[in-house]
């Protein structure tokens, strides 16, 4: 359920119609509803509500708008970081360094420095490398890592394979057939204080049968590790719950992955951290654009091009994703057309085909499900300049990212006397 709804023929955020914000910031620009951020976060826990005590990390990545952040940490939630920027931004949001979980394949020292004097609660290492790493940053800075080994389960998530995590040709987490002997070497280094395992197979999963598989692997490592005689009191499962792109889309609820949750991990014994993003994210957030013209085609649908472009909102074009595109005072009238931004390359393509709302020059749109890996994967290609982001709250909305445009891009650019 999300708050981005009609109220008399017009599209609202909330309370806000969205022509307010479109006349107000221009296009094209995310909007956000805080209150499908907070049911999204809340839905989530409930789902968990038979296990004890989990520790609920946001995914940064999916949308690491402080404002964002914010509302999830006064829901609770701590943060699931990937890089020192997102570490940065998390703390700036007020969510306490115990909550923080450092994940990321290519950690660099600079990064393993910052997570361990900002007293960070949990680093997943992805290798044996990086942990040895790590042990002498920490014993160099007279500190202790506390640490998470991931493991690579090598089951196939069945989503789309650049989204696909847990494969063994795929560069995450350690293989499991090798987890327990590094995992027992890296508990005898000073400096780390191995705690658990940490597993992520992948983004949008649309069943839970994958991750049933990933995590009864772990559960069967959690009993090797202990059978060794090894301390192990933590376990990460990450996050990938897919939520509903298109109509028809079924996706497993909060409810049924925390029973799914509840019945495999029973009798470990640990501390459960989840780290999800786009579940609570996805339809959290909407695109707003206008259209600029549309043009007729040779024989087939016309071009519907819109302000927003892949610079914008990359999924489509990275990915190949369905967005919904709806008008946002629609008329009743449909039409089948192509819907491209303005950047000159083909992949700058939102839908071909598609039967949408009939749109006309100046009309505004939206693609919906853009809170999650939107604005963050945006580019400045085509000097267009970032996107500005805003907050809704009930009858009231807040520009919570600047427009960046693309003169102030320029402005960071110099050259150089000698040319
Ligand atoms: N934890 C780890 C270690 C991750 O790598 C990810 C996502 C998550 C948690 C959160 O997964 P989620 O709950 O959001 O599925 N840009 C892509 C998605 C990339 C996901 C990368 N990792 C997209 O737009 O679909």
């Amino acid at each position: 359920m999300d708050h981005f709804q009609l109220k008399n023929g017009v599209l609202h955020a909330e309370d806000v119609p969205l022509p307010a914000i479109a006349e107000a910031v221009g296009t094209p620009v995310y909007v956000y509803s805080r209150a499908t951020l907070v049911r999204h976060a809340r839905v989530f826990r409930e789902g968990l509500s038979a296990l004890d005590r989990p520790h609920l990390a946001f995914a940064v990545k999916a949308n690491p708008n402080l404002a964002v952040l914010s509302v999830l940490q006064k829901e609770g939630y701590g943060a699931d970081v990937v890089s020192g920027g997102e570490l940065t931004r998390a703390l700036a949001a007020g969510m306490a360094p115990a909550d923080v979980v450092f994940s990321g394949v290519g950690k660099t020292h600079a990064e393993l420095v910052q997570g361990l004097e900002s007293g960070i609660g949990q680093f997943n290492i992805e290798s044996e490398e990086e942990g040895y790493e790590l042990a002498a940053i920490a014993r160099r800075l007279g500190k202790t890592a506390a640490c998470a080994l991931r493991v690579n389960p090598d089951v196939d998530a069945r989503t789309h394979e650049k989204i696909s995590t847990g494969k063994r040709e795929n560069k995450f987490g350690v293989p499991l057939d090798r987890a327990g002997a590094i995992y027992a070497a890296l508990a005898a280094e000073d400096g780390l204080d191995m705690r658990g395992v940490a597993v992520h197979i992948g983004s949008q999963l649309a069943d839970l049968e994958p991750l049933e598989s990933a995590f009864t692997k772990l559960g069967a490592l959690v009993e090797e590790l202990r059978a060794a005689g090894l301390s192990v009191t933590q376990a990460d499962l990450g996050g990938g719950l897919g939520v509903p792109y298109k109509p028809g889309d079924i996706m497993p609820s909060p409810a049924d992955y925390g029973a799914m949750v509840a019945r495999v991990t029973k009798g470990w014994d640990v501390r459960l951290t989840f780290e999800p993003g786009r579940v609570i994210a996805g339809n959290a957030g909407i695109l707003l654009t206008r259209v600029i013209r549309s043009k007729r085609s040779g024989n087939g649908p016309p071009f519907v091009i819109v302000d927003a472009a892949m610079n914008d909102l990359a999924r489509p074009a990275m990915y190949g994703a369905w967005h919904d595109i709806e008008a946002v005072a629609p008329s009743g009238n449909r039409m089948t057309s192509h819907v491209v931004g303005p950047i000159c390359e083909t992949g700058d393509t939102f839908a071909m085909d598609r039967e949408i709302d009939a749109l006309t020059a100046g009309d505004l749109a939206v693609f919906r499900t853009a809170g999650a890996y939107g604005a963050t994967m945006a580019s400045s290609y085509n000097s267009r300049g970032f996107v500005p982001e805003v907050l809704v709250d009930g009858d009231r909305f807040a520009v919570v990212a600047d427009r960046i445009p693309a003169d102030a891009i320029m402005d960071a650019e110099r050259v150089p006397d000698w040319l």
